[in-house]
């Protein structure tokens, strides 16, 4: 796989280069309220500016639908911010801009506008998306060059990120590099004891990365509305709590498995709200009526205790309903707890990432904290990234 520094080896100076970043960023209105995504995507920018390049930056923002007033999905917030952190104006462009794209000078930076505003971004149809990644190619002319540095998105077999690739010399960037050399130590040999800690509301949506992580791991704890079904699996009634019916029969067969630990006690509200009466019960005791919203105290001190003699842990989803305060104790208390180890430790970008620093827990406690959430479950379930496998000349 050539790499962004094959390509500044090569030169780079008065060359046009696309580069596609992963800014998909949570908003309130045009406040950016975590940004992490936007920093992790500096550095190759700056290297490509510093190198003299003229710098093109793809990236997306949500899933922005046809035929509907999508203005609330702009990259104007991003591209401001973007321009901050980077220490020039960044300017926003439509996909078609060539006239703005020809009017950088070396080390100038334009971002295009959300490149999911054009539905052939992310059609299934291969003819629509090449024909999208031909025009996006066109913007870097002659001699032109792409980099892949959006992490998030390389799970997507989409324009900008799989298809463009195969139009223009491809090159990975620093932040793909980086993820996918940490998420293989994971999948490698990881050295024991290896606890994952999973999370989230939808058992459903980890079912794979469950299958795929238990031969591989020693102990899996399990918080979050996920941790309901597998109660449901055990017996136990759990209230009006987030309950995946259908998933009941395969959560016992996991459990078959003795490496699952459960919550022993949860934070149960009387409504879905921060107001709510809430009360901590033990998990045998979630009365009709009464809704499971975060792991309890009894819970964070079992999974701290795992955690802490844990030599690799990998972390993904939040324990409980974090952005509520009455419901963050459990997320913070297990994000703190391998803060304060020593083991190697990764954690799965999405919201685990944000609760990280909405919480003021040090970012600098955890071993890498990855930029992708659905990329980096899939990359450990050990499925084909698309847009890895262009870079690898695997596609
Ligand atoms: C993410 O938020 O995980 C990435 O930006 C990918 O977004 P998507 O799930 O909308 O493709």
């Amino acid at each position: 796989m050539r790499t962004l520094d094959d390509l500044v080896a090569e030169g780079v100076r008065g060359r046009t280069v696309l580069v596609r970043s992963d800014l998909n960023v949570p908003l309130d209105g045009e406040k950016i309220t975590d940004d992490g995504r936007i920093r992790a995507s500096v550095p190759t920018i700056q290297t490509l500016r510093d190198a003299g390049a003229r710098v093109v930056v793809m990236a997306h923002l949500g899933r922005p639908k046809p035929d509907q007033d999508n203005a609330k999905f702009s990259l104007a917030p991003v591209a401001a911010r973007l321009g901050e952190l980077v220490g020039t104006t960044v300017s926003l462009a439509e996909h078609g801009d060539g006239v703005a794209v020809a009017g950088l000078a070396d080390g100038d930076v334009l971002l295009l506008e959300n490149i999911r505003f054009d539905p052939r971004e992310t059609s299934k149809d291969a003819g629509e998306r090449d024909a999208f990644a031909t025009e996006l190619a066109a913007l870097a002319g002659e001699n032109g060059a792409f980099v892949s540095d959006g992490f998030g998105v390389v799970h997507r077999e989409q324009a900008s990120v799989y298809d463009i690739a195969q139009k223009l010399p491809a090159y990975a960037g620093g932040l793909v590099l980086s993820e996918v050399e940490v998420l293989r130590t994971l999948t490698g040999s990881p050295e024991r004891p290896y606890a994952v800690v999973l999370g989230g509301s939808k058992v459903s949506d980890k079912l794979a990365v469950i299958e795929a992580l238990l031969p591989t791991v020693d102990t899996l704890l399990v918080g979050g509305g996920m941790c309901f079904t597998f109660l449901a699996a055990q017996g136990l009634g759990v209230g009006s709590s987030l309950l995946e019916q259908d998933q009941v029969d395969t959560c016992r067969k996991l459990l078959e498995s003795g490496k699952i630990v459960l919550p022993a006690d949860v934070v149960v509200a009387d409504a879905f709200a921060a107001d709510a009466n809430t009360k901590t019960v033990p998990v045998q005791e979630i009365e009709d009526g009464w809704l499971g919203l975060d792991i309890g105290p009894v819970a964070v001190s079992e999974f701290a205790e795992k955690i802490g003699a844990a030599k690799t842990i990998f972390w993904n989803g939040p324990m409980g309903v974090f952005e509520m305060a009455p419901f963050a104790s459990g997320t913070r208390g297990v994000a703190q707890a391998i803060a304060d180890g020593d083991a190697f430790s990764v954690v799965g970008g999405g919201d685990s990432a944000a609760a990280v620093r909405a919480l003021g827990i040090a970012e600098d406690g955890f071993s890498h904290i990855s930029t992708g959430g659905g990329a980096s479950l899939e990359f450990l379930e050990g499925a084909t990234l698309p847009g890895v496998a262009v870079l690898e000349g695997d596609a």
